[in-house]
Order: C-alpha cells, then sequence, then structure tokens
C-alpha cells in the first residue's frame, strides 16, 4: 500500500461547495435513516405519481426480493430529456467526437427531444410494444443513446451489446433476452479501422434458435449492406416519415429499464436486470456527487455504451442531471497518443472519466503527448474498471492533472447501478490506489473464507451488508441464478466476488476478483466463457484458462489446453485457437498465450487446482504451496518446463 497522501484541503475545494462535514452528516444519515435518506434523494426525478413506499427488500435466500420506490410512477427518458427542455432547451445535451477527428456535433436537448422521439416512433411503428426487449448493437454514436432513451421512453426493454462482441456472442444474447427487435448500425469507425456491425448481425440471425422481426440499421458509413426484405429497415429514411413528438409511457418505478450482460465464474454470460425508479436515482445522484457536476461543465467519460460505465455515466446519470455528456468514437491513440487531451481542449472538458488500462497505455507513450496539450479545463479526473496501480494513479494526477485536480477512484460493478466505493472530490483524502470510502448508503464489509466479519485494518472478501435503489433486481429469466451467486457464498450479504483491505483510516483498497472472473482492460471475462470457446475446437479434450498480471491490461489471458489423441501442437494450431476464441466471443477475449500440455494439476477427486496454473502462468514456481495431494505430481514439473521454454 502506498504510503502518499494528498489531503482534500491541499486541492480545490469542491464546486458545489459540499465539505467533509456534509459528507459525514450525510453518509451517517443515508446508514441510520435509509428510507428518509431516499425518500429525499427520490425528489431529483420528476414523477408522474411521486412513491409512498421506499424500500422493501430481502435478501434471504427463500424469499429474496428488492423493491425501491415501488408504487412511483416515471419515465426515464422524460427525466433525462423532456423535463430539461424548459430550462436549458438549448444548451448541449451531448456532445458528439467522431472517430475522425474533423467530425464534431453539438446536440441540444431540444434536438435530442426530437431525434429520441423519432426513434421510439420508429419502434412504435415496426410494433415494438412496452416490456419487448430490443438488442442495441451500435458504434460511440449518439444514435446509440437515442435508441436508448427511445426504448426507454415507450417502455421497452434495451440490451445493449458492445461492438467488438461476435455473432456467436450477440446470438445468445438475443436468445436469452427474447428479444424482437435490433438496432445496429451499417459499420462502426474505431481508429479509422471499419467494424461491419451489420454483417456480424447477419451473421449472428442465421444462427439457429435466433428469431428476429425487426433490424433498424442506421446508415453511419454508407457501407454496402444487405437488406433482408420485411425484416430490415434503414433507419435514416424511416425517422423521415414518424412524427416528431412521442408521449412518455409511464413506467412503475420497478418496472425493467435494461438488460445488460455480463460475465461471471460459471456459465454463460447473465442478463443483469435494473429497473426504473431506484436506478435512476442512484445514477443522478452518484453523478452528481462523486463527480462534483454543476452546471457549465463538460463531461466526458470514455467507456462505450456497451458496458455499464456507458449506461451510468454517459447516457442516464449525466443526462438525468441536465448535464452536456461526451461521446466519444475513436480510440485514446487515433490519429495519435494525444487524442484525449486535443479532444479536452477542443471542447472544453472539465471532467475526464477513464480505465486503468488507458491510462497505463498512455503513460508508456510518453508525457509529451500530454503536455503538448492545454488541458486547462480539466478539474476533475476519475477511473473506473480495475484497481489502479499507484505508479499510474500518480501520473494521472501529476502529469494529465498537474498536480491541481482531484482523482476519484470509482469502485462499482454491472451489478451495482452505480458507484459504491469512491472518493468525493472536495472531501476525501486520496490515497493513490485506494478506492477509499462507501457512498452514501452503502455498508461494506469483508468477510473471511467462512464468512466471519473481519474488523479493522484487514484483507479480506468484499461483501455490502444492505440495498441501495441502483442494485441489480434478478438475472433476467433466472432468479435461482441471482440468488445462487451473489447471496448465497455468504448467506444475508451480497458477495461482489472481489477481495479487499481495509487499512487503519478505513480506506479500501480493491485487490481484483476471489473469483474465476477475468478483468482484462476493465472488461469482465469469465474463464469458463473462454475454455468452453477453445473446446469447442475440434482438436482441444480440455482447457483451464486463468489471468496473469500484464503490465497494460491489468490482466492477460493464459489457456492451458489439452488436445486430443492423435492431434498435435503446431504454429497452425495455436492460430486456429486464437481464432476460435475470436469468433464465439469477440477480439477483447483473444488468449495472450496458448500452453498446449499433456494434463492438468488435478486433484485426486478431478478438481483442476487454478491455483498453480495462476502461479506458472506468472512465472512464479517458488510459491506452489502444497503439491503432494495432486493425482499426477509430475505434471507440475512438465508444466513449468514448457513454459520456460516458451
Ligand atoms: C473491477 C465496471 C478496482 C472489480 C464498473 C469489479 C474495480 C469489476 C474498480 C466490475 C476499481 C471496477 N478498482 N477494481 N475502481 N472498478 N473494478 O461489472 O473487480 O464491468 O468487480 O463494472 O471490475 O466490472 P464491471
Amino acid at each position: 500500500m502506498s504510503q502518499e497522501k494528498i489531503t482534500a484541503a491541499s486541492l480545490p475545494p469542491a464546486k458545489s461547495g459540499y465539505a467533509p462535514a456534509d459528507y459525514d452528516a450525510d453518509y451517517h444519515r443515508s446508514i441510520d435513516e435509509p428510507d428518509a435518506f431516499w425518500a429525499d434523494q427520490a425528489s431529483r426525478l420528476a414523477w408522474i405519481k411521486a412513491p409512498t413506499k421506499i424500500s422493501d427488500v430481502s435478501w434471504d435466500k427463500d424469499d429474496l426480493h428488492i423493491k425501491w420506490y415501488e408504487d412511483g410512477v416515471l419515465n426515464a427518458c422524460y427525466n433525462c430529456v423532456d423535463r430539461h427542455l424548459a430550462t436549458r432547451g438549448d444548451e448541449t445535451a451531448i456532445i458528439f467526437e467522431g472517430d475522425d477527428p474533423s467530425v464534431a456535433e453539438h446536440i441540444t436537448y431540444k434536438q435530442l427531444h426530437i431525434q429520441v422521439c423519432r426513434f421510439a416512433n420508429a419502434l412504435k411503428a415496426r410494433n415494438v410494444k412496452k416490456g419487448d426487449r430490443v438488442i442495441i448493437y451500435m458504434p460511440m454514436i449518439p444514435q446509440a443513446a437515442y435508441a436508448m432513451l427511445a426504448c426507454a421512453r415507450i417502455g421497452a426493454v434495451h440490451s445493449v451489446v458492445f461492438g467488438g462482441f461476435s455473432p456467436e456472442a450477440l446470438a445468445s444474447r438475443i436468445i436469452d433476452c427474447g428479444a424482437t427487435a435490433l438496432i445496429t448500425a451499417d459499420e462502426g469507425l474505431r481508429g479509422g479501422k471499419k467494424v461491419p456491425l451489420k454483417k456480424n448481425v447477419d451473421a449472428a440471425l442465421a444462427k439457429k434458435g435466433v428469431d428476429l422481426r425487426t433490424v433498424l440499421i442506421w446508415r453511419h458509413t454508407g457501407a454496402d449492406i444487405e437488406l433482408e426484405g420485411s425484416r430490415d429497415h434503414i433507419l435514416n429514411d424511416v425517422l423521415m416519415d414518424v412524427h416528431p413528438d412521442c408521449r412518455p409511457e409511464p413506467m412503475n418505478a420497478e418496472d425493467p429499464l435494461f438488460i445488460l450482460y455480463t460475465s461471471g465464474s460459471t456459465g454463460k454470460p447473465k442478463g443483469v436486470l435494473h429497473t426504473t425508479g431506484g436506478y435512476m436515482v442512484y445514477a443522478s445522484l452518484t453523478h452528481e456527487k462523486v463527480f462534483d457536476y454543476q452546471q457549465g461543465d463538460v463531461f466526458w467519460c470514455t467507456a462505450d455504451v456497451g458496458w455499464i460505465t456507458g449506461h451510468s455515466y454517459i447516457v442516464y446519470g449525466p443526462l438525468a442531471n441536465g448535464a452536456t455528456t461526451l461521446m466519444f468514437e475513436g480510440v485514446p491513440t487515433y490519429p495519435d497518443a494525444g487524442r484525449c487531451w486535443e479532444v479536452v481542449d477542443k471542447h472544453n472538458v472539465s471532467i475526464f472519466y477513464t480505465a486503468p488500462t488507458a491510462i497505463r497505455a498512455l503513460m508508456r507513450e510518453g508525457d509529451e503527448w500530454v503536455t503538448k496539450h492545454d488541458r486547462s479545463s480539466l478539474r476533475l479526473l476519475g477511473t473506473v474498471g480495475e484497481p489502479i496501480n499507484p505508479e499510474a494513479w500518480m501520473w494521472y494526477y501529476n502529469v494529465v492533472g498537474d498536480g491541481r485536480c482531484a482523482v476519484v477512484d470509482t469502485w462499482w460493478q454491472t451489478e451495482t447501478g452505480g458507484i459504491l466505493i469512491s472518493a468525493l472530490p472536495g472531501v476525501t483524502d486520496l490515497k493513490p490506489g485506494s478506492a477509499t470510502k462507501p457512498f452514501f448508503g452503502i455498508k461494506p464489509a469483508l468477510v473471511d473464507n467462512e464468512g466471519h466479519f473481519i474488523e479493522g485494518a484487514a484483507d479480506g472478501n468484499l461483501v455490502i451488508t444492505g440495498s441501495w435503489p441502483g442494485q441489480m433486481r434478478t438475472v433476467y429469466g433466472d432468479h435461482q441464478r441471482f440468488v445462487e451467486t451473489y447471496f448465497s457464498t455468504y448467506p444475508g450479504l451480497y458477495f461482489t466476488g472481489d477481495g479487499a483491505k481495509r487499512d487503519e483510516d478505513g480506506y479500501f483498497w480493491i485487490t481484483g476478483r476471489v473469483d474465476d472472473v477475468l478483468n482484462i482492460s476493465g472488461h469482465r471475462m469469465g474463464t469458463a466463457e473462454i475454455e468452453s470457446a477453445l473446446v469447442a475446437h475440434k482438436a482441444v479434450a480440455e482447457a483451464a484458462v486463468v489471468g496473469y498480471p500484464h503490465d497494460i491490461k491489468g490482466q492477460g489471458i493464459y489457456a492451458y489446453v489439452i488436445l486430443k489423441q492423435g492431434k498435435s501442437e503446431s504454429e497452425e494450431l495455436v492460430k486456429e485457437l486464437v481464432a476460435q476464441v475470436r469468433e464465439e466471443i469477440g477480439p477483447i477475449a483473444k488468449p495472450d498465450h496458448i500452453h498446449i500440455t499433456p494434463g492438468l494439476p488435478k486433484t485426486r477427486s478431478g478438481k483442476i487446482m487454478r491455483r498453480i496454473l495462476r502461479k506458472i502462468a506468472e512465472n512464479d514456481y517458488g510459491a506452489l504451496g502444497d503439491t503432494s495431494t495432486l493425482a499426477d505430481p509430475g505434471i507440475v514439473d512438465t508444466l513449468i518446463e514448457n513454459r520456460k521454454n516458451r
């Protein structure tokens, strides 16, 4: 743990005037009188019918339910768009910065309203109704946000699939949520390269079991695409024929807003379900407090809308707060490694939120790429997605922020809807590498492997002991899986899957996943998913995947593969295996190492000893622990020998 500390007092105060004593008072109230606290917070939103019931939660395995604001009625899209029209209709809602640096666009709230209404009417014209599931498979362009908000407006449940996922991954999500419609673009653009979105959609829809009525295609690059009779429609044309106004559908606070798939330690990705009222209150409150958002700020979160960070902090949180949110289509290193800071200067970005992997990659390119840009508009920096090493934190703070901007390291998950642990600017003394303190209403705790609470400065498994409005409500279509994944390891507690240390000041330091989930460049991947992609190859008998420390990506993917009888290792085969994973999941899941081995270290009962595989992948052979209980202890030497020869 780094001992460095940067006091809040040495940095500019929060623009909101929020001070340490305010945090203490608000935090205590949020814990001591949660319903009163969250009742007050509900008034951040415009309700058609204000809620009178605040929370009804049970984390008991046999009666697990989570309800917030259950008798409230509202519309999420209305809250993000319509209610700002009277006060800031002509102000910018979305700044679009294209992949091509010469492309930029400002969309005002009034324009956003018209676009979203048209998108909503286009969906209605295709008979999409309240409760229907709609897949959004889009590049990072404003039309992705219009599509999300349009679904919310008519009460359809969107499920955004990251544009980097393969047709196979897209197909399994379409099937799992039973989507009837899909919104996509002809192509995406990233770093000057084209992403064949519509082609991928065609490939996904050709797969067995995929049945979808409507595909709406936004013409973005103008690429040649194939259109399928009554199913495919060019959205740009449909929008011309529909009315520019659309009544927002009154939704119950507990009606689903979206499903977002995320990887777990077992099986296929889970459809994390978020509902309307609680999620919106939580996204909006965390956006305002953690980022000290004030009118006039330009907020840039570099995530993709395909991840939860994009949902909560590009679209729903900022727009609920009437903010100006920047959407960037490209990548931080195109056309050069100074792109982010060029964009900051061009659009006067004041709050910048990115992932440690991007920070580490830019750090490697050298300070000049940063320092040659002005950056004086910046006043706050944030990170999310994976643990940030103190060295990268200090670089971000000193070089990007010139030592004058607080860095908020925000810990949270797809499941949590919004930030749970983070510093607050002007309030929290910062320690590089620590996510610091819990947000309002959040009660983190550490438990040992038996589930006993550990007090004081210690190391343990991170759990949360009580609900908050942004919590996921279920796994779509599989409530039992929800119960088992999160509430059965430590009954009565929400298990995050993360390990953490708590120091003597009560600060939390997230140490990473303690389950079989990898975090590759801030993207979650289940080892089981990658393994099943590998064994789908005809030459593979068995596979075991582990993570290992990687300088830029945080973690890299190391795959041990046993071949079937009669198959032998070749460069060609290794290439095929990598291609197989790309095809089943997408480029982000591509193994960095494939280690062909005659066997794996297993216990006598057949359980793979992943701990040993992790150590070997890390090139750390001194601490393998007791290997005598293995069915075949000799296999460890073979693995080490092969590892050394790579
Ligand atoms: C990790 C992203 C350390 C963690 C919002 C968590 C972090 C997983 C941090 C969730 C952070 C996220 N410090 N680790 N500030 N933020 N993580 O669902 O392991 O894509 O469980 O949500 O990312 O990833 P997800």
